[in-house]
This record gives structure tokens, C-alpha cells and sequence, in this order.
């Protein structure tokens, strides 16, 4: 690991902090960094899972508030005395914010505004934005620079695009020390059964269809977990790079398909599981990343290969079945699947 100077002995205000990703990166600052504090703001969504956070309880360094990072209030609180403000909080799945967008653009866009406000007040020595490669739109050509155009289709990407552009004009107007990072999509563990990969996994091992939404030949930019907290950690700790935006994908670029070839593969599940259903509204063919900047810049380079990541994750959820049992047999998922793919 590159020198992380001051960042391994700050205290980490981080949003979103029992999600998916957040989780993620929490845990990995406590381990790679034993003099760092972290604060977990998180409003505890159907998202938001104790559980991801769970033995941590006991660690004198972490500290838990539940609140929303709409509540100024709130978020003043959480933020004093931070140095670092990672900012995971959102509302994230593009096939909800077809259905109810307002919740969308009131944390995606209002809530990145409150964090902004509340930077400005205090003394931080880095602000991320935690933003997606989905505010490029679909990309056809070459893979998306930090300068192509943003041209979002769907009421979630567009939220993104909304705080990730306010969180630059935060920067180029007062000064915050903010950095934008537009990550690809991805997968690992944890991760809440409505996304590609762990809805696939845990269906084919409760023996359900896996649906398809239109061909399957829809492309993302498959990236684990780790790599994209790796890639954080690095620009945290980089003097200099305020203001910027990066770019962070691992070229792995695979259609729903061949992940759902895959994950059948490693289970030992026949390809009958497949099911081909309605297709999503405006679904965006591809999503690509040129990842220039960011390896340029911090030396960040992916290092879990794609075929050694998907065989972790597909056991990490097979040794966890506890974990996602429980949310799947709750009556929130129940009714979400229900809605979403019984009469898809
Ligand atoms: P997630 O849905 O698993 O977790 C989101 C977390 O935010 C949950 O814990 C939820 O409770 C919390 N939250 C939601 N609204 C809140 C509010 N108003 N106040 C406080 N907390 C709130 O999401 P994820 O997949 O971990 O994504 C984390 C971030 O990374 C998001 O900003 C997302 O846009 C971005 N991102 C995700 C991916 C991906 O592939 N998952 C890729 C690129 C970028
Ligand atoms: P998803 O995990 O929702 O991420 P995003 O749309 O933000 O990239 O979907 C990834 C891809 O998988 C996308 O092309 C849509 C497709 N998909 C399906 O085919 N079936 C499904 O049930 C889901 C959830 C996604």
C-alpha cells in the first residue's frame, strides 16, 4: 500500500456506511488503518443493513448514527470533528427510480447539497463524491473519459449527476475540498439481492429463475468491491487532486449473459434457469471507462481478476445464505419482487 500519511490517522465521516459499498469501506479502513476513526451516517433504507456492519459494535474507533443526510441538523453533528467526508448515501437502483424517482432526487440531489453546506462549516481535508459511471449515459464508442459529455437516462443516473456536478461547483465556488470519483458497476459481497449479481446467486440457489431483462447482451464494466475501496483509499491520500474527477473501472466488460453463464457454472445449475423478460425502460446498452486519470495520477491498478472475484463473491453467498435468507424472506423484498417480476 502507497504511504497514507495523514488519512491513516483521520476520522472518517462516512455516508451510506451500512450499504453495500459503504460497508465495505469501513470495514477496510478499521483494518488497513488502525489509527483512523470512522462515523457511520446512515438513514437504514430497506438498504441500509446492520448486519453488513456487524462485530464492529465493539471497536472503540467506530461510532453509528442513524439519521438522513437531509437533516442538516444531523449532519452538522455527524460531521464535526471528521477530516474525511466519503459520501455513499443514495437511493441506487435504477429500476426503482423508474417507479418512485422523488426519493431519487431528494438524497441523490438535496442530500449531497446538506453534506456540501455542512463541508463548508468546518475544516475537511477531503470531501468524495461518490458518483457512478452511469452519469455518462450509454457509452457505444470508446470507454468514457473523466471529459465526455453526462448525459444520464434514468431518473437514478440523473440524480447522480445532479450532486456529483453540485459537489464540483462546491470546489470551484467555496472551496471544498471535494473529489469526484465515477465508478463502475460493482459486485462482492453484501450487496442488497435487487442488483445483477447477488439477485442472480441467490435465486439459482433457491433454484428461481434468473431474469433477463430483453436480450441480456447489455454490457457493464464489472469491478470488485475491493478494488473500488482500494481506489478510494489511494485519492484520499493524495495531496492535490481537490477539484478533480476520476474515473474507476477495471475493464471487465461483460454482458449479463456471460455473468449469468457464469454464475450457473460455478453452481453447478443448469442454463434452463434462464428466464427472458420484459426489458427495462431506456436501458442502457453499455457502460465503459477509460481509467487513465486515476492510475496516472495515485498508481491505482485493479488487482482482483474477474474470474477469481465472481468465485468469491458466488461463495461468499453460498456460506452466507443467513444473511441474505433474511432479507429476501422479509416482507419489504417480498413485496418488491412481487411488484418488479411476477408479471414481468
Ligand atoms: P446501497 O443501496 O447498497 O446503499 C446505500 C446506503 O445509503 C444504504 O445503507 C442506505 O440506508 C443509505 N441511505 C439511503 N438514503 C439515505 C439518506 N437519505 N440518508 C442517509 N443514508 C441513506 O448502495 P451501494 O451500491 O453501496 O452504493 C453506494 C454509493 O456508490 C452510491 O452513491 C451509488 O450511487 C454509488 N455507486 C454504486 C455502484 C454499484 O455498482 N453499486 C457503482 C458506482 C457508484
Ligand atoms: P443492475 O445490477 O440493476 O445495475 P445497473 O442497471 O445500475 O447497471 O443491473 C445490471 C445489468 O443487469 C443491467 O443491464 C440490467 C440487468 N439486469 C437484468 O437483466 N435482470 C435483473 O433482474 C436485474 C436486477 C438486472
Amino acid at each position: 500500500m502507497a504511504d497514507a500519511g495523514w488519512s491513516a490517522e483521520s476520522r472518517y465521516l462516512v455516508t451510506g456506511g451500512a450499504g453495500f459499498i459503504g460497508s465495505n469501506f469501513v470495514k477496510r479502513v478499521l483494518s488497513d488503518y488502525p489509527a483512523a476513526r470512522v462515523v457511520v451516517l446512515d438513514k437504514l433504507t430497506y438498504a441500509g443493513n446492520p448486519d453488513n456492519l456487524l462485530g464492529l459494535e465493539s471497536d472503540s474507533r467506530y461510532s453509528f448514527i442513524q439519521g438522513d443526510v437531509c437533516d442538516a441538523r444531523a449532519v452538522d453533528a455527524a460531521m464535526e470533528g471528521c477530516d474525511v467526508c466519503v459520501n455513499f448515501a443514495a437511493e441506487t437502483h435504477v429500476d426503482r427510480s423508474l417507479g418512485d424517482p422523488s426519493s431519487f432526487v431528494l438524497t441523490d440531489v438535496y442530500g449531497t447539497h446538506v453534506l456540501l453546506e455542512a463541508a463548508r462549516k468546518v475544516s475537511l481535508r477531503k470531501f468524495v463524491q461518490i458518483s457512478t459511471d452511469e452519469v455518462y449515459g450509454e457509452i457505444l464508442g470508446a470507454p468514457a473519459t473523466e471529459d465526455a459529455p453526462l448525459v444520464p437516462t434514468n431518473p437514478y443516473s440523473a440524480s447522480k449527476a445532479g450532486g456529483d456536478r453540485l459537489a464540483f461547483s462546491y470546489y470551484a465556488s467555496f472551496k471544498v475540498p471535494v473529489v469526484v470519483t465515477r465508478c463502475s458497476n460493482n459486485y462482492g459481497p453484501n450487496q442488497y439481492p435487487e442488483k445483477l449479481f447477488p439477485l442472480f446467486i441467490t435465486n439459482a440457489l433457491e433454484g428461481k429463475k434468473l431474469p433477463v431483462y430483453g436480450s441480456g447482451r447489455n454490457t457493464r464494466d464489472w469491478i470488485h468491491v475491493d478494488d473500488h475501496c482500494s481506489a478510494l483509499l489511494a485519492l484520499i491520500a493524495k495531496d492535490g487532486v481537490e477539484g478533480g474527477v476520476f474515473n474507476i473501472g477495471a475493464g471487465n466488460e461483460l454482458s449479463v449473459l456471460e455473468i449469468a453463464e457464469r454464475i450457473l457454472k460455478l453452481l453447478g445449475q443448469s442454463a434452463d434457469l434462464l428466464e427472458h423478460v420484459k426489458d427495462r425502460p431506456s436501458h442502457d446498452r453499455r457502460y465503459a471507462l477509460d481509467s487513465a486519470r486515476i492510475k496516472r495520477t495515485v498508481g491505482w491498478v485493479p488487482r482482483v481478476p474477474f474470474e477469481d472475484g465472481i468465485a468469491a463473491t458466488v461463495r461468499w453467498y453460498v456460506e452466507n445464505t443467513w444473511w441474505w435468507e433474511k432479507i429476501k424472506s422479509g416482507e419489504t423484498y417480498r413485496d418488491y419482487y412481487e411488484r418488479m417480476y411476477e408479471s414481468r
